[in-house]
């Protein structure tokens, strides 16, 4: 058979999203033991640059980061293609480069994974839809969704702008563990200008990797329990949303965030996540919060750093008790400003 000179390229950029009910244990091929919901981000975006040259052998990938080749990435990326291939039939042969870098600091507590899949399922979209449109679905957003979530799980609710609900839940039929669904129509205006301010507690890598995370919860002796409350807060957090009611969504958003962390603690072996500054933030905000009677609340992923949320009516009050009293207990200083994407 001839091979092909020509090359395909993309470029594209997908942004990270922070839960709010949290996505912790999975099932079959990551597909989540319970539902969550998240608001996905503006400013913080994995960008990703594509090359693919046809031939026969089989695919051969190349990535690079920030510039830098990373072969520790290439056996969840060889994963990826593998489980793409039945959408993507590029993926059996030729060769693929996939450069990607990110617009936010490296370890900073934002889900760089939920980006970065996110951006390289939407690019090698691209390619597919280059190379032969004639196997994709006319509506191929809910398809973009479900591969990104083959990459990583919480990537499937960054393909979407807003609030995304991702695995089945009792309140909405139409929700599946397959792909995330935006609920941007169910949500009152007063959730549409979000602030996430991160407080960078601890740069550098996670000490518990979310997939070892995920697989702690297989065997763990709350799981039951967890599935049942994550069941719960997501269908309260769904009536918080649209009603506009801050103080329910604050107190779900906290039990979350905490919840996760009584996990890790409880888990076998146990770890504990948060640093003795996560602690006193949490402190200095929760008695912000009763001083001032302000909404806002905060969550944490699964380590140190910390996310600040609340209106952008607030910023006024909040800018000054951020600079003062917060970024002094993050490393290096370090606080990133981001808000929720609405298209
Ligand atoms: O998508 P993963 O495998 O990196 O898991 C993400 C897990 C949490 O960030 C802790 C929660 C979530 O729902 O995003």
């Amino acid at each position: 058979m001839s091979i092909s000179t020509q090359s395909y390229q993309s470029a594209t950029s997908a942004p990270s999203n922070i839960a709010i009910v949290k996505y912790w244990g999975k099932k079959g091929i990551q597909e989540p033991v319970n539902p969550s919901i998240s608001f996905t981000l503006s400013k913080a975006l994995t960008k990703t640059a594509v090359s693919y040259q046809p031939g026969d052998a089989p695919l051969n990938i190349e990535f690079l980061f920030e510039g830098l080749t990373k072969p520790d990435f290439l056996p969840k990326l060889q994963t990826l293609s593998d489980r793409l291939k039945a959408f993507l039939p590029f993926l059996n042969s030729g060769r693929l480069k996939i450069e990607s870098s990110n617009t936010f600091p490296h370890s900073s507590g934002i889900a760089s994974s939920a980006s970065s899949m996110a951006s390289i399922a939407k690019a090698l979209l691209a390619i597919q839809k280059q190379l032969d449109t004639s196997q994709l679905p006319d509506d191929y957003r809910q398809m973009l969704s479900e591969m990104a979530r083959l990459g990583s799980g919480s990537a499937c609710r960054s393909t979407i702008s807003g609030w995304v609900l991702w695995g089945e839940t009792l309140a909405l039929p139409e929700a599946s563990n397959k792909y995330g669904l935006s609920i941007n129509q169910q949500v009152h205006d007063s959730f549409n200008d979000l602030q996430d301010t991160i407080l960078v507690i601890r740069k550098g890598s996670k000490a518990v990797s979310s997939s070892l995370g995920h697989e702690l919860m297989t065997h763990h002796p709350y799981r039951q329990g967890r599935i049942e409350q994550a069941n719960k807060n997501t269908i309260a957090l769904l009536k918080a949303l649209k009603d506009g009611d801050f103080k329910a969504f604050a107190q779900i958003c906290e039990e979350e965030a905490l919840s996760l962390h009584g996990l890790m603690m409880s888990s076998s072996p146990g770890y504990t996540l948060m640093a003795p500054e996560s602690l006193r933030a949490i402190k200095r905000i929760v008695k912000f919060r009763e001083h001032q009677h302000i909404p806002v609340t905060y969550t944490l992923d699964a380590g140190p750093n910390i996310h600040l949320i609340y209106p952008k009516s607030q910023s006024k009050v909040m800018l000054p008790f951020i600079e003062e009293h917060l970024r002094p207990l993050c490393d290096n200083q370090e606080v990133i400003y981001d808000e929720i994407s609405i298209d």
